[in-house]
């Protein structure tokens, strides 16, 4: 994971390395770095925390005139958070800051101890520095890096400074890495967000190339070492403006955007719904990660039922190590906000290899699953800043629900009033889910109920499960408060001796079919005497722990439950004090396996 930067340029470099890494901190925030040089100088600056703490430990140092440096924010996976294993790091005349994980680094570190090196920190990273160091004697710059690369397993996003000279190296393999270039300057980036405010302009690399970063110019070399062209091009996106808008949190602000998204993906996709149509295939793989994956659960319902598909859903982290069967028509469709998540790329890149069509359906444009699928659905939500998702998770459910519904009527399974009723339901969610927004004392008053307690169970079925899983996982990843979600069926198999004098249970009941069966789990929890909160589109005697929503169609019910669920979720964590932007040990983007 991490995010890296790299600027050449006549701006203060120190200016542009702080704003790169801020903006890529949604990469993993334990740790802070910069290194600043001049063709003479290279001064090193690092502190554990978040960038705002490397920032004010700037402002007291005294800084050397630089005209490139590199910079990095940490996300821990080789040695503890900690400042000796903070990036940049040097080991004699190579001084580099690194995201992805080497996983041969035991071995390469044996060899170079032997050679007399002495390492400071427990990082991988500073086995590549010193791997490198050791190349520079005996080896010219080029065939150094080249030497460097083919030794190096496992993911990896370089920048790199050598001592003495003044141009940057950067070098990628499985980690994204952009070249942004400007006239007489240049940025080198982990992502497109880092360097938008700069330049529009950019470069990609391909896997083990190198690339020399000089002021003027970008030299990419190729794992041979023959020089290659890359074609700049055009980030297509506005800038947006990254700003909490008066919000307390970023989380609360993307709640609160949710019916607009809504609105706006609706507007691009209600008049080209054919586009969405999938009625060609009769097997879906879907894959995912986290919430991007539940998401996915919630399209399996939906498309199995409504559109009459085989679908399976699957963590993208096993798939990619599992033996996967392809039908005839089988398509994959891989949902990540990010767009950069490690494991939903490779199993995109496995559905690839196995000749089967893929579908993405990201947020981030230019990323790399947007890149190399074969097919992409935007959902639009803009830049998602809170590390707990929202406004995309809702987008990505409706744009799948979307699916579902146009796939459904090209098989002439839906009949005529039924569509004009869901397609109404869709335009009318964007103002219910205002409605519901703005409910907040309710989610308050719940939420007090709530945020003392060490555990918290969510029982729901088929799609009230799918979403059970999403409110726990939202509430315990930002509140830290242990959940389970559980088909509520499932409990008496052995969860229930779980269940306790007050223990809170949420169960979600939507589904008008499985109203009686969700009435007996709650009796059954009840009977062990739980405080059940119910959110549910049925009517049922209600308590002052009851919310209910608008009963709607299933394409577009799950839709007004999910805001209630993050409305929880983000007070409950407000009462328990948390860092509901940056819960501690997440990122953002998950850009190793
Ligand atoms: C939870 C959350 C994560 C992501 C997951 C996939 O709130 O945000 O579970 O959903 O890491 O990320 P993307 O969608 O970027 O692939």
């Amino acid at each position: 994971m991490c995010g890296i930067v790299g600027y050449i340029g006549d701006k203060v470099t120190t200016e542009v390395l702080l704003k790169g890494i801020e903006n890529l901190e949604y990469r993993g925030y334990d740790s802070a770095g910069i290194a600043i040089a001049n063709e003479n100088k290279i001064q090193i600056i690092r502190e554990v925390g978040k960038v705002s703490k490397l920032k004010e430990k700037l402002e007291k140092e005294k800084l050397i005139t630089s005209s490139f440096g590199i910079a990095h924010t940490r996300w821990a996976t080789n040695g503890e958070v900690s400042l000796k294993n903070t990036h940049p790091h040097n080991v004699g005349k190579v001084t580099l800051v690194h995201n992805g994980i080497i996983e041969n680094a035991d071995k390469l570190k044996e060899r170079l101890l032997k050679k007399g090196y002495v390492f400071k920190s427990k990082t991988d990273t500073e086995v590549v520095a010193a791997l490198l160091d050791n190349y520079l004697k005996t080896k010219s710059e080029k065939q150094a890096l080249l030497s460097m690369v083919k030794q190096l397993e496992g993911s990896f996003a370089l920048v790199i400074m050598i001592e003495g000279k003044d141009y940057l190296y950067a070098v990628r393999n499985k980690s994204p890495l952009v070249i942004g270039s400007l006239k007489d300057e240049k940025y080198i980036a982990s992502d497109i967000p880092a360097i938008a405010e700069f330049t529009k302009d950019y470069l990609l690399l391909e896997d083990l190339e190198i690339a020399k970063v000089t002021k003027e110019e970008v030299e990419v070399y190729d794992q041979k070492g023959k020089k290659v062209k890359r074609k700049v091009k055009r980030i297509d996106v506005t800038n947006e403006i990254i700003d909490k808008q008066g919000y307390e949190h970023f989380m609360l602000k993307e709640i609160m955007e949710e019916p607009r998204v809504l609105h706006n993906l609706l507007d691009i996709y209600l008049d080209h719904l054919d586009d969405l149509d999938i009625s060609r295939y009769d097997n879906v793989h879907i894959v995912a990660c986290g919430s991007a994956m539940y998401a996915g659960m919630i399209g399996k319902v939906l498309l199995e039922e409504k559109a009459h598909i085989d679908v399976t859903v699957e963590v993208a982290s096993e798939y990619r190590y599992k033996k996967n069967i392809y039908r005839d028509k089988t398509l994959v469709i891989l949902i990540s906000q990010s767009g950069e998540t490690a494991d939903t790329i490779a199993a995109l890149r496995i559905a690839k290899a196995n000749h089967q069509d893929t579908l993405a359906i990201i947020n981030t444009k230019n990323s790399t699953i947007d890149r190399e699928a074969d097919k992409t659905f935007y959902i639009e939500a803009g830049v998602e800043v809170a590390v707990a998702t929202t406004k995309a998770y809702i987008l990505q459910v409706a744009l799948l629900s979307l699916m579902a519904y146009v796939t459904a009527k090209k098989k002439s399974l839906l009949d005529v009033d039924e569509c004009i009723e869901v397609i109404n339901h869709f335009k009318a969610l964007p103002r219910l889910i205002q409605n519901i927004l703005k409910d907040n004392e309710l989610y308050k008053k719940i939420a007090k109920q709530l945020y003392k307690h060490d555990n918290i169970f969510f029982i729901g079925r088929k799609m009230d499960y799918a979403m059970c899983l999403e409110g726990s996982l939202k509430l315990k990843e930002i509140s830290y408060i242990h959940s389970e979600a559980y088909p509520a069926g499932e409990l008496k198999h052995g969860t229930i001796s779980l269940i306790d004098k007050g223990l809170p249970v949420i169960a979600i009941m939507t589904d008008k079919k499985l109203k009686e069966k969700m009435l007996s789990n709650i009796k059954e929890c009840e009977a062990r005497y739980a405080k059940m909160f119910i959110i549910t589109s049925e009517v049922i005697d209600e308590k002052d722990t009851t919310i209910v929503v608008k009963k709607t169609d299933q394409f577009t019910q799950t839709l007004l439950v999910v805001p209630i669920l993050q409305m929880i979720a983000y007070n409950v964590a407000l009462l328990r004090g948390c860092d509901i932007d940056k819960p501690k040990n997440l990122a953002k983007s998950v850009t190793v396996e």
